[in-house]
């Protein structure tokens, strides 16, 4: 017997309803994203150094510990307006493995500015075991990566509260309203005064996220501000070109009639 057509929409709706509903679970609670006033936003967009420099401090002290960096470079820091000499001293802080030397031996040395940010783990097993079965992914692109960008990766920083009634969080788990799904395998690793700032900006937990995304949308796109000034010349270039064009064009045909 032929199954009515009413019968078969009915059916199709509900085999959809079932495919969506454990999708919807997963997303857990949707709160708005917060709007921030990024400076390097819009079509004349830029960094600012200052804030680049904090950000950088606080992936240093706090963020580095588990979260790769994988894409950069220490002497990618001079974007950031510190000195060849500053940079020299920041890459001598870590050690790297180099090698084989004469001898066929692989050997440490100090970093130089011609080598990759240091990484914590030697490989992804060994980042998952240090936290609870969670992979702290690398943060070179993460702004790009996440839906959201740059208001994402504050959101999280910044989104720690108490879960929801009804909510149990695991042991590895913790309640962040802007995380997608909202569980999230990091603790808050940010608080006040976790830091030290030379330059007198509030040493908050708040300043901290705003910095250290800063930081990471820098990162994720470090040809940005060259990118906008080109767009902005080649606006500039088709302006001038076509008032060039037009008065061409009224020369050539003013005596035509
Ligand atoms: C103690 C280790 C640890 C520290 C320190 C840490 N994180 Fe994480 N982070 C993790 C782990 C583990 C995850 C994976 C969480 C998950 O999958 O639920 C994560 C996930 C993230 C995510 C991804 C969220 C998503 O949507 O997938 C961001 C962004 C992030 N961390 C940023 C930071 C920043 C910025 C800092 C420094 C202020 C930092 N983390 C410090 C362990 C850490």
């Amino acid at each position: 017997m032929m199954m009515s057509h009413f019968k078969k929409v009915a059916l199709t709706a509900l085999a959809l309803c079932m495919i969506g509903a454990p999708v919807h679970a997963a997303e857990g609670h949707k709160y708005p994203l917060p709007d921030m006033d990024w400076s390097f936003e819009g079509p004349f967009g830029t960094y600012d150094k200052a804030a680049l420099q904090r950000g950088f401090l606080v992936y240093k002290q706090v963020c580095s510990a588990c979260h790769g960096m994988k894409k950069l470079y220490y002497r990618h820091l001079e974007a950031l307006g510190y000195s060849e000499a500053q940079i020299k001293t920041i890459a001598a802080e870590y050690t790297v493995m180099d090698g084989p030397n004469d001898e066929g031996e692989m050997f440490e040395r100090p970093a130089r500015p011609s080598d990759k940010f240091k990484l914590p783990y030697a490989n992804d097993k060994a980042a998952m075991y240090a936290n609870g079965g969670a992979l702290p992914p690398d943060m070179s692109l993460i702004v790009k990566a996440r839906e959201g960008g740059a208001d994402y990766v504050y959101g999280v920083l910044v989104g720690y509260t108490n879960p929801p009634e009804g909510v149990v969080l695991g042991n590895n788990q913790h309640y962040n309203k802007f995380k997608s799904g909202n569980i999230i395998a990091m603790a808050n690793p940010l608080n006040d005064g976790q830091v030290t700032y030379e330059d007198g900006t509030p040493q908050t937990a708040d300043q901290y996220a705003k910095d250290v995304t800063h930081f990471l949308a820098w990162a994720a796109e470090p040809e940005m501000e060259q990118r906008k000034q080109m767009g902005v010349k080649v606006l500039i270039f088709l302006a001038v070109f076509a008032m060039i064009m037009y008065a061409v064009k009224r020369k050539i045909w003013e005596d035509v009639h």
